[in-house]
This record gives structure tokens, C-alpha cells and sequence, in this order.
């Protein structure tokens, strides 16, 4: 298993409550979702912007896809789905850990630290030559060196489509030991996120989807709840903090 990157936040056991988040709890704050009418795909080839091999056919066009979501990074604000997340850990601390499918940094924006981002960041640079990760904020199609080794090798750290995801060893040990297991704003039809929920049901998790529209997988949850994230997740938060102070 490929596991690039620094080591992850949250080494220190099991989470008690892990939260899954993916592209709908990011809508309301402007952010395209990939499957959605509208969405992110629909006027993209995947396999143009979003694998190895569409990469190494035309990098320029690539790079500006990313640049351009890069910059639009710098338009949108968290919202108070997000903003309900920072303050579960806020109040549970390392009892709490989002595992995000997102590339945008909106959960660490409204104050969230305990975050694993599985499948990039936007506002990270990978460095092809010596496997890096640098935080960037500007463009990459000019080719700038990286900041580590100084070669011009620099990719948009996004985990594409025959790739890695990032954390997965980490993943898979705090699902099995979570109480909670919470997926919100994701269709379910990406893996392995998508089997998430099955690996929490095996070790007794409660699970919970919060989601416009029922997900691919949403048979295989507990407790299903339809609607936006920023009336949902709130709620739901405001539930486990009323169960919390109770025990
Ligand atoms: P999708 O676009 O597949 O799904 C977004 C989900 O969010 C859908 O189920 C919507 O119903 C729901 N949704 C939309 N607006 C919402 C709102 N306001 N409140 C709550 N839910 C809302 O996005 P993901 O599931 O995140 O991977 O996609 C998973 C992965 O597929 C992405 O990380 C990306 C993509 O290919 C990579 O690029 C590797």
C-alpha cells in the first residue's frame, strides 16, 4: 500500500464518533458535487481530468482544471454544516474524527483539526520526484519548483482514479473502533468510502446518513435523514450533545 504524506491526525486509538463527509456538504457553500445535475463531471471527462493517464496526455489542461478550483477556493466560506462539525469536536475533542472525500479545506476553515482528507487537497502541491506535499495556494500550470527538492515536478495533490486514497491503514482502524459512524453529503458511489459504512455495521456502530437524497448505500444505515447538510448536520450535533451530557 502506497501511503504518501506526514502521519495523520488522530494516532492516538480508537474514535468514538467518525464522520464521513463528501462533495453535498460543501454545496451550500458554492462548491460543485461531481454527480449532481450540474455537477463537477457533467461537463468533464473523468478520465481527461481525474486519472494518471489523462494527466500525462495533456498536463497543461489538467493543471488548469485544478488551478481553476484552486482559485475558486478563495469565493466560498464554510457553512454552518461545517461550522456544526468544528464544534462536535470542539466540545468531544479526540472523540471526533471527519474522514473527508473533499479537496476543499472548508472543514479546517471552520475550525475543524481532527480531519483526514482521503482523497487530497486542493491546497496542497505533490511533488512527482520526491513525493512531497506542500502547502500551495497559487497556480501549478507555470510549473513552478518545488519547494523540497527545486524540481519543476509538481502535481495537484488529488488522489485520481486508480489511485491510492490517502489514510486508508489509519482509516480502518478507527472504524473499527468507532461508536458512531456518521456519512454525510456523499452518493455512496465511490470506493472504498463507500464501504465505510459496512465495516462500521460490523463492529456494532450506530450509523447515521445525512444526505438530500438517499445515497447508493443507504439501506445499510440505521437512520437515514433527507435534507441539507446545514439543516441536518446542526441538528444532529445538537442531538449528540444532548446525549453526551446526559451519560
Ligand atoms: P457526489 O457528487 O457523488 O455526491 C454528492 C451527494 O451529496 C449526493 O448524494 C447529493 O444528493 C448530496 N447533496 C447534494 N447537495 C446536498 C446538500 N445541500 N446537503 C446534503 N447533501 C447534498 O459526491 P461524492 O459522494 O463526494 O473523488 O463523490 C465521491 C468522490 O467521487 C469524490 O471525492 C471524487 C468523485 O469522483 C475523486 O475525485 C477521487
Amino acid at each position: 500500500m502506497v501511503l504518501r504524506g506526514a502521519a495523520p491526525p488522530g494516532d492516538n486509538g480508537a474514535m468514538r464518533i467518525v464522520i464521513l463527509t463528501g462533495a453535498g456538504i460543501s454545496a451550500e457553500s458554492g462548491v460543485s458535487t461531481f454527480r449532481d445535475a450540474g455537477g463537477l463531471w457533467e461537463g468533464h471527462d473523468v478520465a481527461v481530468v481525474a486519472t494518471p493517464q489523462g494527466y500525462a496526455a495533456d498536463p497543461d489542461l489538467v493543471q488548469r482544471f485544478y488551478d481553476d478550483r484552486r482559485r475558486s477556493l478563495a469565493d466560498v466560506e464554510p457553512n454552518a454544516a461545517h461550522l456544526a462539525l468544528a464544534r462536535l469536536e470542539g466540545e468531544l475533542g479526540d472523540d471526533v474524527l471527519v474522514i473527508t472525500q473533499n479537496v476543499d479545506d472548508l472543514h479546517e476553515r471552520a475550525g475543524s483539526h481532527r480531519v483526514l482528507h482521503m482523497h487530497g487537497e486542493l491546497r496542497k502541491a505533490l511533488c512527482e520526484l520526491c513525493e512531497t506535499r506542500s502547502p500551495w495556494q497559487g497556480d501549478l500550470a507555470d510549473r513552478p519548483p518545488c519547494p523540497d527538492c527545486g524540481t519543476a515536478a509538481l502535481r495537484p495533490d488529488v488522489v485520481w482514479f486508480g489511485e491510492m486514497p490517502y489514510y486508508l491503514e489509519k482509516i480502518i482502524e478507527v472504524l473499527e473502533g468507532c461508536e458512531v459512524f456518521v456519512s454525510i453529503g456523499t452518493s455512496g458511489e465511490v470506493y472504498p468510502a463507500a464501504g465505510f459504512v459496512a465495516q462500521a455495521r460490523a463492529v456494532g456502530a450506530h450509523t447515521v446518513e445525512l444526505n438530500l437524497d438517499a445515497s447508493d448505500t443507504a439501506s445499510m444505515f440505521d437512520d437515514v435523514r433527507g435534507g441539507p447538510a446545514t439543516e441536518l448536520v446542526p441538528a444532529w450535533v445538537e442531538e449528540m450533545l444532548a446525549a453526551e451530557s446526559r451519560e
